[in-house]
């Protein structure tokens, strides 16, 4: 990174801010010093502790003199100043950030091995933490490092992708750190607004165009007289507030909603099943993410009346049909690059129904929500849900978050999976859905 790459301090906001800064032993450890002069120029005070491993990669005294503050390697040593220093040190940060994280680091954090002063640190630590992975190729695409990532992820910690080039085994490949500005930049972000989580990602997504369907669907009976449900549009237009903040273009196909869209996304609005599976039949060409996030109503009446139905006293019976399901349409009629993400919205037997749709409709991954508990479901500002994937056994179960902090879970496994291999159709072809 040039000298003039970090920005200079008085562009931003003098936060004064606390940063334990964690270094462990890859090749990449020399750079965190550039990382720890950029904070410093940001005016963040930084304190640095360093796994053994990476003192063989750089001394410690280098982050004395840079940081002006004792380096904690082993707090058992005699000459550390502090004798509990991993609560004392991670209670008094405003932010744990590891640059760079080994694959043993991330293995230790996913497991909650405390076997050092960095790892105690981050068990007792209830500052946020971003890591900034660095590590071989192969290593870094290993099941278990796939494991590890989305482990932390689910377990509240912000990763800093690496980028891909050359690696100093000689390889190509991702894996490498991610430029030092760049993870100034994160840490910035986190710590200038931590209360908002639309800043606590980079742009993850900028390479993405997210087509999103949102709210319920009206489907008429007469011309005064409909069915639908009570889906508010809030999860998919929090789907779609999240991924514009973090870099994508963003459509989304609203039916009917009860909330007002983000600003800076497009709307196209489908008030009914038919006219939604229209519009996105013709908006899906150009996406490279689908998320169906709409409540489809499952059915529609056969012959909706041009006049008025006229009341009288006999038993009334309305003949209904099944609305096309638009989710397995998208996925049965799918180009290589896009990935399919549906939502299960279930009363009983949350993962059983929740697999069963995945396969079925041959998706990426499924969000699955019990609508019964409460927080969850429909017309709430909160959600409760479980992620599944086409790759994972382990089902992701997340506590209850809003709605915004739980779209931003479901974009972080859209980034997962986007550097997973897709085998699309391993389930089978994508049938379309029977009606409920
Ligand atoms: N979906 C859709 N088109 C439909 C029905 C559902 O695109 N006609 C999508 C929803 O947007 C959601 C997923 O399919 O992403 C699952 O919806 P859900 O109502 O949970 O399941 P159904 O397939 O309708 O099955 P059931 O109602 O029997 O649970």
């Amino acid at each position: 990174m040039s000298s003039n790459a970090i920005p200079p301090q008085d562009a931003l906001s003098s936060s004064g801010q606390r940063v334990a800064l964690g270094v462990t032993g890859g090749i990449a450890a020399y750079k965190a010093a550039e990382v720890l002069r950029g904070l410093q120029r940001a005016g963040c005070r930084v304190r640095v502790a360093m796994t053994e491993h990476a003192t063989r990669m750089i001394a410690p005294l280098t982050f004395r003199a840079l940081s002006g503050e004792h380096v904690i390697v082993d707090d058992y040593a005699p000459d550390n100043p502090d004798p509990i220093a991993h609560i004392t040190f991670s209670q008094t940060v405003d932010l744990l950030l590891i640059a760079p994280a080994t694959a043993n680091i991330l293995a230790k954090f996913a497991h909650g091995i405390a076997d050092d002063f960095l790892t105690s640190t981050y068990l007792a630590c209830t500052a946020p933490v971003l890591v900034a992975p660095a590590m071989n190729t192969i290593m870094w695409q290993h099941p278990a490092t796939r494991r590890n990532l989305s482990q932390l992820r689910a377990d509240g910690v912000h990763i800093i992708e690496p980028d891909a080039g050359e690696m100093a085994c000689g390889t190509f490949g991702p894996g490498r750190l991610s430029e030092p500005e760049r993870i100034v930049t994160a840490a910035l972000a986190m710590l200038g607004e931590t209360n908002n989580p639309a800043n606590w990602r980079e742009l993850d997504l900028k390479a993405e165009r997210i087509l999103i369907t949102a709210g319920a669907t009206r489907e008429e009976i007469d011309p005064v007289r409909f069915i639908s449900n009570r889906s508010s549009g809030r999860m998919g237009f929090a789907l779609a507030e999240a991924a514009r903040a973090r870099g994508a273009e963003v459509t989304i196909v609203a039916g009917i909603t009860s909330v007002e869209p983000p600003a800076g996304v497009r709307v196209v609005r489908a008030p009914s099943a038919a006219e939604m599976l229209e519009a996105v039949t013709h908006e899906v060409t150009n996406s490279t993410v689908f998320i169906g996030a709409a409540a489809v109503a499952d059915y529609r009446v056969a012959s909706p009346s041009a006049h008025k139905l006229k009341k009288s006293n006999q038993i009334f019976t309305l003949v209904l049909e099944p609305t096309p399901d638009i989710l397995a349409s998208v996925s049965g009629a799918r180009h290589d690059e896009l990935l399919v993400i549906g939502f299960a919205a279930e009363s009983d037997d949350l993962l059983k129904h929740a697999r069963e749709k995945l396969a079925r409709k041959n998706l990426d991954a499924i969000v699955a929500n019990d609508i019964t508990r409460d927080g969850a479901g429909f017309d709430s500002a909160t959600n409760i849900v479980t992620l599944l994937a086409r790759d994972r056994t382990e089902p992701i179960a997340l506590p209850k978050l809003s709605k915004l902090e739980t779209a931003h879970r479901i974009l972080d496994e859209v980034v997962r999976l986007r550097s997973t291999p897709a085998e699309h159709g391993a389930f089978g072809s994508a049938k379309t859905s029977h009606p409920a």
